[in-house]
């Protein structure tokens, strides 16, 4: 494994984490679950990315991997980063969504309890809340901070604009954000025009989610089907309707770019991603340990040369 240091903090990441919005809820076994994020411990990848509402249920994820650390990693708390996020709903009520303090540290409080840590090593916004004052959000990160239940304040989901609210209000406090959170993808490419020179300009540290599409960038949907049991036929979060015939004329031409560097498609989708020194992680994630083993086999591939870069550009344009 390979490690990028987030801009601006000491803090490292693998190139590659594991994030458990899917795969990790009471619908799984728990089993599979257990054997991929050890098998993804024991590859280096020490970062781990929760929410309060990853599920199913909402919590069922931190839940999970509160149990296979206790069983199994509870001894190397200190070789993993616990990435967890609050401002998505999550309980009935006013509080339980939102950037209130209320909301936030509520939310942070019941997260260390499902997770059964004492501390989380990420904080996240998971989102900007127009309802409540940055200054509020961004000081219940710092109050996390400060009261050593959290080591990083971080935001996910802020346009260009609320990012540099954010990170003025957080370094009043002493707090700068360390990362910022954003979907990245060969078929996803606002980051590049709307935040990366932000987040470098800021010196924040940037995870990105979804690199592979949420499987669309893999070889899952490329017969043209769904395949049983495969997101577009399990989450509201990707459809039958997204295998159009325009994105199976790209995912194909990407596919043969794959082929001739002896590559997955998937292998192709990460390895372009990370590409960007900006980019300090990609968040996978993975139903299965083999594909968690697939995917990890760009940590010894060559970079992408210009004619490569070129001819993906050819493709998506
Ligand atoms: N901050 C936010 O708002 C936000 C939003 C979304 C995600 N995230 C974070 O980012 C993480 C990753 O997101 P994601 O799950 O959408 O990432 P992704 O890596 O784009 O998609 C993962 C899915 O792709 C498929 N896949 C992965 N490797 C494969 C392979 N080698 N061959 C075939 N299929 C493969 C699997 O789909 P199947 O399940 O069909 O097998 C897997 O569940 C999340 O878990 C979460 O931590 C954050």
């Amino acid at each position: 494994m390979q490690y990028r240091r987030a801009s601006g903090s000491g803090l490292t990441l693998p190139e590659l984490s594991l994030g458990l919005w899917h795969n990790f809820g009471t619908d799984r076994d728990l089993d599979t679950q257990r054997a991929i994020v050890l098998r993804a411990f024991d590859l280096g990848i020490t970062h781990f990315d929760l929410a309060n509402n990853y599920g199913p249920p909402p919590g069922a994820a931190e839940e999970t991997f509160g149990r296979i650390l206790r069983r199994d990693l509870h001894r190397y708390r200190d070789e993993i980063v616990i990435a967890t996020k609050a401002g998505y709903r999550m309980w009935e009520g006013p509080y339980g969504d939102g950037g209130s303090r209320k909301s936030m540290l509520a939310s942070l409080h019941q997260s260390l309890s499902r997770l059964g840590v004492e501390y989380v090593d990420i904080f996240y916004s998971h989102r900007p809340d127009p309802n409540t004052p940055i200054e509020e959000t961004m000081g219940a990160l710092t109050r996390a901070l400060q009261s050593g239940k959290a080591l990083y304040p971080a935001l996910s989901n802020y346009d260009a604009e609320q990012t540099r609210a954010a990170q003025s209000a957080l370094t009043r406090n002493g707090t700068p954000a360390v990362l910022h959170q954003t979907r990245y993808s060969m078929l996803d490419r606002t980051y590049e025009h709307t935040l990366q020179h932000v987040l470098t300009e800021l010196s924040i540290g940037t995870t990105v989610f979804s690199p592979l599409a949420q499987g669309l960038l893999t070889d899952r949907y490329l017969g043209g089907g769904t395949p049983d049991g495969s997101r577009a036929t399990t989450s509201p979060f990707l459809h039958r309707a997204d295998i159009t015939q325009t994105y199976l004329r790209t995912a194909h031409a990407l596919n043969a770019l794959a082929a001739e560097r002896a590559q997955t498609l998937s292998q192709f989708a990460l390895t372009w991603v990370l590409r960007d020194p900006a980019v300090t992680s990609a968040i996978i994630g993975a139903s299965s340990v083999e594909q968690l083993e697939q995917n990890m086999h760009i940590l010894t591939a060559p970079p992408l040369s210009t004619a490569e870069l070129a001819a993906i550009e050819m493709v998506l344009q």
